[in-house]
């Protein structure tokens, strides 16, 4: 899962960052072209840059599958954390792909070859433009009658929430904002875990669904301390940055917006394996790991407590290592199944008794579950391995033995 894509095998990042270089931080070069005017093509080594240079937008190949990708990066994120990705379930194989405003419709789209692949918007119209605004929100206005924005990439989240984005619903235009993992940390399709806002009496909650099941909750957000009672990292003592915390609650809307004070990088990322980061400085903010169905001893994690399967003490977790299993004692069982993420994998041996770890594919997909006498070699293999720890109230049940070879 740390194989996240390779920076400097990005063209746009060697693009972006050449100009800078020799141009060094002038303005009219950071400011780049914004706007993707009615006809404009924006092709494979093409981007947009916002006004003030916060944001980019452009395609990128994610290196371990080939595909390619149109997003949204912060431009001097160095971790290169797409916030926001327009064609998540329609992978795109070629450099040919362009994202144009068709001259004919006005539909802002993506072809490849020639054809259409993807349509983002769906009104006709005679005069639009699409500009990446500073805020990192891709807005397309019609200026027919007025200025009227037809689309925004605010409205359509992918798994992270930016600054001055909405998280929750408006019961008026039935428009629902919430954000849904990647597939996994290489695969940006539409994953198993989703985050909403949930409102009630006192204000509200985020709320995380592994496979529509209630997973994890923040707890009610609390106006006066700005803190989420199950997110210590946010705005609490350990934080490094402050951020304000808000939530409208009207007749027709009722969302979560946060804005960030210091300017730098802000933004909650729902990832892959249902934990949830702020900043390319990847400060965990909840929930770690994998929920267990169990609240930890000491405090609660927000964790949805669900049954503990027999064989599983309330201190048993899975620690990630940097190893290799060995198959001398132990037996490997090999699912394929292509929509089974990491998460499924924890599940699954989570309910196996046998279990004793498991690990999955490099780009994140099906299982390999060990049974057995668990023993592993630390080494440098990019996909960690996780193994099961045995809590010390195992409750009477055999711990099994383990040994680390090196
Ligand atoms: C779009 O249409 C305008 C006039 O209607 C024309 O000048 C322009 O060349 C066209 N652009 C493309 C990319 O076809
Ligand atoms: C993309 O368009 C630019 C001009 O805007 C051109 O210089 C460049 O060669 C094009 N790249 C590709 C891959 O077509
Ligand atoms: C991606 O493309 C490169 C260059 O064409 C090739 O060497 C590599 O094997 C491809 N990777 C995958 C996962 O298809
Ligand atoms: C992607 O596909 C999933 C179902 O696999 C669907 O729920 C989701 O809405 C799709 N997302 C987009 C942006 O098309
Ligand atoms: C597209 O990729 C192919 C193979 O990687 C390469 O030969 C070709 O020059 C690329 N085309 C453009 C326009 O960059
Ligand atoms: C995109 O929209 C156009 C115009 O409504 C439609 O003809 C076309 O089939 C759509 N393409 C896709 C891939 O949805
Ligand atoms: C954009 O950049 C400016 C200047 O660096 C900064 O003051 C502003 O807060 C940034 N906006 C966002 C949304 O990050
Ligand atoms: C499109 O709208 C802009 C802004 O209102 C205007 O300046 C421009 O002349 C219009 N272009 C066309 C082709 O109508
Ligand atoms: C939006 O979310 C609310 C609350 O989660 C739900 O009741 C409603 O059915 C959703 N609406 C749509 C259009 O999905
Ligand atoms: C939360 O507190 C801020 C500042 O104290 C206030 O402006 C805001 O209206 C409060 N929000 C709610 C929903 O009470
Ligand atoms: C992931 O890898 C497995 C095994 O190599 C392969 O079967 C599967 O198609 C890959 N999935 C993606 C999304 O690349
Ligand atoms: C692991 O990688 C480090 C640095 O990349 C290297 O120094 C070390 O020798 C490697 N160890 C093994 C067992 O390959």
């Amino acid at each position: 899962m740390a194989t996240k894509e390779g920076l400097y095998t990005n063209p746009i990042f060697f693009l972006v960052f050449t100009l800078f270089f020799i141009g060094g931080f002038d303005s009219s070069l950071v400011a780049g072209v914004s706007t993707l005017r009615h006809g404009d093509q924006l092709n494979s080594t093409d981007s947009l840059v916002s006004q003030g240079g916060n944001f980019t937008l452009g395609f990128f190949t994610i290196p371990q599958t080939n595909y390619t990708y149109l997003g949204i990066w912060y431009t001097n994120d160095d971790q290169f954390n797409r916030v926001w990705v327009a064609n998540r379930n329609t992978t795109l194989l070629s450099n040919s792909s362009v994202l144009t405003i068709d001259n004919a419709t006005g539909i802002l789209q993506i072809t490849s070859g020639g054809n259409t692949v993807l349509n983002l918007s769906d009104q006709i119209t005679r005069n639009a433009t699409a500009t990446l605004e500073d805020s990192g929100n891709f807005v397309l206005t019609d200026h027919e009658n007025g200025d009227r924005r037809l689309w925004e990439s605010f409205d359509n989240p992918t798994d992270t929430l930016l600054p001055g984005m909405k998280l929750g619903f408006n019961l008026a235009t039935r428009k629902n904002w919430s954000l849904t993992s990647w597939f996994s940390a290489s695969f940006p399709a539409s994953g198993i875990f989703t985050m909403n806002w949930e409102p009630n009496q006192e204000s509200g909650q985020l709320v995380i669904y592994r496979r529509g099941q209630p997973y994890w909750t923040s707890g009610n957000l609390e106006n006066q301390t700005q803190t989420f009672p199950n997110m210590l990292m946010l705005n609490g003592p350990q934080s490094q940055d402050y951020c304000f915390l808000n939530y409208i609650s009207n007749n027709d809307e009722k969302y979560f917006t946060f804005s960030g004070l210091n300017g730098s990088f802000w933004m909650l990322k729902l990832e892959s394996d249902g934990e949830i980061y702020e900043g390319p400085n990847r400060l965990l903010l909840g929930p770690l790991n994998f929920c267990y169905g169990y609240q930890s001893v000491n405090e609660a994690n927000g964790c949805v407590i669900s049954e503990l399967p027999k064989c599983r003490s309330s201190d048993d977790t899975f620690l990630q290592k940097r190893a290799s299993f060995l198959p001398i004692n132990a037996r490997s069982d090999y699912d394929d199944n292509s929509s089974l993420s990491i998460s499924d994998c924890a599940q699954r041996c989570w309910n196996n008794c046998d279990c004793v770890g498991f690990n999955v594919n490099s780009n994140g997909t099906g299982c390999i579950t060990w049974t057995g006498k668990l023993e592993y070699q630390q080494d440098n293999i990019t996909v960690p391995i996780y193994v099961l720890v045995r809590g010390n109230s195992s409750k009477g049940q055999v711990t099994l033995s383990w040994s680390i070879r090196s």
